[in-house]
């Protein structure tokens, strides 16, 4: 059996989140670097606030570039990732007798010094988002570089560094979190376990 897909679920079910090191190798996450979607700076934009039907951008808020992933046109070492996601949900179907059925991913860009403020991944309009998961793609990274996500737990705040090959996993409807800024830039790819079909996201 897959070790770091029994860490995801032990951790979900024990803590209701999941930090999982290694689950990208580090030449996994090189090959990743190298692709178009990390390398091509154009194919992002400003991420905003809100769902497809409402977003606005709000700086003060989060300060983030995002792009889209889909699955059928993605590089081969992006669809690595994808699969290994599809994998983890059907996974997380067997083991935690959930439902999802698709998921929504992106790549975020934080620029320096940018932040996303404490929130919760799910919509108040729309509560289709079951899972929130993180891979992160910064090789190198050190505590001082910055750039946390701080999780809100009842026991208090618990930071987490982006470090490569890295997995965070946690509840979307339960979790707040927010993320720190750096002195680095942070790479980072989100995606989003839903228990409906994704919407098509305009690419
Ligand atoms: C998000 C988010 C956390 C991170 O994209 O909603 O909270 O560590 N990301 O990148
Ligand atoms: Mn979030």
């Amino acid at each position: 059996m897959n070790k770091h897909f029994d860490a995801v679920a032990d951790g979900l079910a024990e803590h209701g989140y999941a930090v999982v090191d290694q689950f990208l190798s580090q030449h996994e996450v090189e090959a990743m670097l190298l692709s178009d979607e990390i390398k091509d700076y154009d194919r992002f934009k400003k991420a905003g606030i809100g769902n497809s039907q409402s977003v606005q951008i709000q700086e003060g808020i989060r300060g983030d570039y995002i792009q889209w992933l889909d699955k059928g046109s993605a590089s081969q070492s992006i669809k690595v990732y994808l699969d290994k996601l599809e994998a983890l949900m059907r996974f997380m179907n067997e083991t935690l007798f959930l439902s999802l059925k698709d998921f929504e991913v992106h790549v975020a860009r934080y620029p320096v010094s940018t932040f996303y403020k404490r929130h919760l991944d799910q919509f108040r309009q729309d509560d289709h988002r079951k899972l929130s998961v993180i891979v992160y793609l910064n090789t190198d990274w050190k505590e001082e570089d910055g750039g946390q996500l701080r999780i809100y737990l009842p026991e208090g705040s618990k930071d987490v560094y982006p470090l490569a090959g890295r997995l965070v996993c946690f509840r979307s409807d339960l979790l707040e979190h927010e993320v720190l800024p750096a002195t680095r830039e942070r790479l980072s790819i989100t995606g989003w376990m839903l228990d409906r079909l994704a919407e098509l996201k305009h690419l």
